[in-house]
């Protein structure tokens, strides 16, 4: 029977019961980790979330009854014990210290004990590094969030939010929450759309992030705004994204770009140092977008490792080399890294390379292994004269032993292959280590992308970014080359974060909305309340928002932001607990004017 409280007062946390408190009374509450019974000795490690305690029952000590109770005991019961805190078993015998345990050097010699709860046979063993697959720890999820892993990253994150919060106050944010059912709007993501029941064929949409609100918010003077914002998002999920998440969202007034970087690099240091002891260097290096596709073939580039691309586009100019002049007279490049150490990689393994790279859209992948002697190992060194391969291997930088890998194609294509395949070989030679921090600004992105499914330009961020200056009159005659006033905080080749200085200027805002595709009627429509707001007295202003579960992940050193999130959903979006999505009963769509089509049925 389970027994409860009834005036029991719980004194400290398993792990905060130390050597202070030897000869001294203590109530400890928590679950049997496990219970081993040596015959009239019986030893039961009791975990909360501080950690693991040993507990030491016998009958002299604590009575026939409690003992009773004790030789019960299974893993997962619940329990409280109160007991003398004593050095571990006598204490010169030193090999029964457990110096894996924060409290490995004593134990409680329990007095009496409660069962408050008793437990079936968890599914899975409660432990840290779990093997069981990940679809039963998210069906039972309750007991997966019981490991010690887990309990850690859940602790992390916690303390990111309240120091973030701390952090932000002091430097004169206020914390204001924005409307979490809004007005459907097509840029970005697809919107989770939720059905009005006063309004029959109406639909509120979930935010994709509170950025017109902030934006708002800064018009109505309130300065410095911040918010931990639940955010959703109708996309295919990988491992860094989920439908729902939460961001570290900001917006300041009468500020530019610096003013953003300069309070962000402080967040970063604050959180990095207080959290997890690392000193992140102050400022962080900035780097354009165009130098990190060009760097590094990403724009969110992995900076603890070189393997830089290198354009040899003029090296190879005249070499009889189809693939490379082709891609040349199409206006493209040839580009190439260079793995070093990397030359007597078996043809099987390369072959996998080329296969990977066309995962990203390349025709194929050109080589040059350099042997050990020196001599070369090519798939095109016969459309190549010895100096024009002695002159590319010079200028990729080639040393015997060295493997060259080629790209040639369109710009957007070289760099999306060899940004990819520098990480995949980083991977395999093992260049990421997770407690190697590396913080960078990516700055000046495009203002606009073309997007070859819609046939028209889309904004890279979102409309309401401000253009660069220096480039707005390019807008009519080639609005691909504006660029923006955007920014992104990359950490270890993850965005973290993104922001831009914001358009509040009508004029600009209104060419935006034109080039974007809308028609004024449109852009009213849909932003109306913002383009009158910004009638009537608008600071410049800008902000940035950081995915706080990816951040949470890359101090956690975890590889999922499932693992820093309480109850997070898998792939098809669904959660495995509690089973949602779920069908409604009939009654509920009737009264929302909703009718399910087949074809809804059957997706
Ligand atoms: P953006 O769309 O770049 O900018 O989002 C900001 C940050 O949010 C995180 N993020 C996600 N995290 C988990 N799952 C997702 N599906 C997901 N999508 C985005 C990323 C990203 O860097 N309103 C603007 C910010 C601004 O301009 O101030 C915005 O939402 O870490
Ligand atoms: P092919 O002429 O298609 O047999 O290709 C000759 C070599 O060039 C092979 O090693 C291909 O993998 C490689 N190759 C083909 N297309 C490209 C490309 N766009 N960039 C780099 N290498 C390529």
């Amino acid at each position: 029977m389970a027994e409860s409280m009834q005036g029991l007062k719980r004194s400290h946390r398993c792990t905060e019961v130390g050597a202070s408190q030897i000869g001294t009374n203590v109530t400890v509450m928590g679950w049997v980790q496990k219970s081993r019974n040596k015959g009239g000795i019986i030893f039961v490690d009791l975990r909360d979330r501080s950690g693991i305690l040993q507990i030491i029952f016998e009958e002299s000590d604590c009575g026939a009854e409690s003992f009773a109770k004790a030789e019960k005991l299974r893993s997962e019961f619940v329990i409280a014990v109160t007991g003398r805190v004593e050095a571990r078993s006598g204490n010169e015998n030193k090999d029964v210290v457990n110096k894996n345990l924060a409290t490995g050097a004593i134990e409680v010699r329990a007095e009496s004990l409660r069962i408050l709860s008793e437990s079936e046979t968890p599914p899975f063993p409660i432990e840290e590094n779990s093997k069981t697959k990940e679809e039963l720890r998210l069906k039972y999820r309750y007991l997966d969030l019981r490991r010690p892993d887990i309990q850690r990253n859940l602790i992390l994150r916690s303390n990111i939010a309240i120091l973030t919060r701390q952090f932000l106050a002091e430097e004169g944010f206020l914390e204001i929450e924005t409307p979490t059912m809004i007005k459907s709007t097509p840029e970005g993501a697809r919107d989770y759309l939720v059905p009005s029941r006063v309004h029959p064929g109406s639909f509120y949409a979930l935010p994709q992030s509170p950025q017109i609100f902030k934006q708002l918010l800064m018009c109505s003077g309130y300065d410095r705004y911040f918010q931990l914002a639940r955010c959703y998002r109708d996309e295919d999920l990988r491992a860094d994204r989920q439908p729902e998440f939460t961001q570290i969202d900001m917006e300041l007034s009468f500020v530019d770009v610096d003013d953003v970087l300069d309070v962000n690099e402080r967040l970063m240091h604050k959180l990095f140092k207080e959290l997890l002891g690392v000193e992140i260097p102050q400022p962080i290096p900035r780097m354009t977008w165009r130098e990190a596709m060009d760097r590094y073939g990403s724009d969110k580039p992995d900076l603890r490792f070189g393997m830089e691309l290198k354009d040899v586009s003029d090296v190879v100019r005249d070499c009889e080399f189809v693939v490379f002049l082709g891609a040349l007279e199409a206006g493209g490049t040839v580009r190439g890294i260079n793995a070093e150490g990397q030359g007597a990689m078996p043809r099987k393994k390369i072959d996998a390379l080329v296969e990977f790279a066309k995962g990203f859209g390349a025709k194929g992948l050109a080589y040059v292994a350099i042997q050990p002697d020196g001599s070369l190992k090519s798939s095109f060194a016969k459309f190549m004269t010895e100096a024009q391969m002695d002159a590319l291997v010079t200028a990729m930088g080639g040393r015997p032993g060295d493997l060259l890998l080629f790209a040639a194609d369109k710009n957007k294509v070289v760099w999306d292959v060899l940004g990819n395949l520098r990480l995949e070989l980083a991977r395999q030679m093992d260049l990421l280590k997770k407690d190697d921090f590396k913080f960078l600004w990516v700055t000046e992105f495009p203002l606009l992308e073309y997007s070859e499914e819609q046939g028209r330009f889309v904004a890279t961020h979102h409309p309401f970014t401000m253009p660069m200056e220096e480039d707005w009159h390019l807008i009519d005659s080639d609005p691909g080359a504006v660029r923006a006033k955007a920014y992104d905080i990359v950490l270890n080749g993850t965005e973290l974060g993104g922001g831009s200085v914001r358009i509040h200027q009508n004029d600009i805002q209104n060419k935006m909305f034109e080039v974007l595709g809308f028609t004024p009627e449109q852009a009213q429509e849909q932003f109306g309340f913002l383009l009158t707001a910004f009638k009537y007295g608008v600071p410049p202003h800008a902000g940035l928002a950081y995915g706080l579960d990816r951040v949470a992940m890359l101090m956690g050193g975890c590889d999922s932001i499932r693992e820093v999130i309480a109850f997070p959903k898998v792939k098809d979006a669904s959660c495995l607990m509690c089973e949602a999505p779920s069908p409604v009963d009939i009654k509920q769509l009737e009264e929302l004017g909703i009718e399910v089509s087949e074809a809804g049925e059957d997706a």
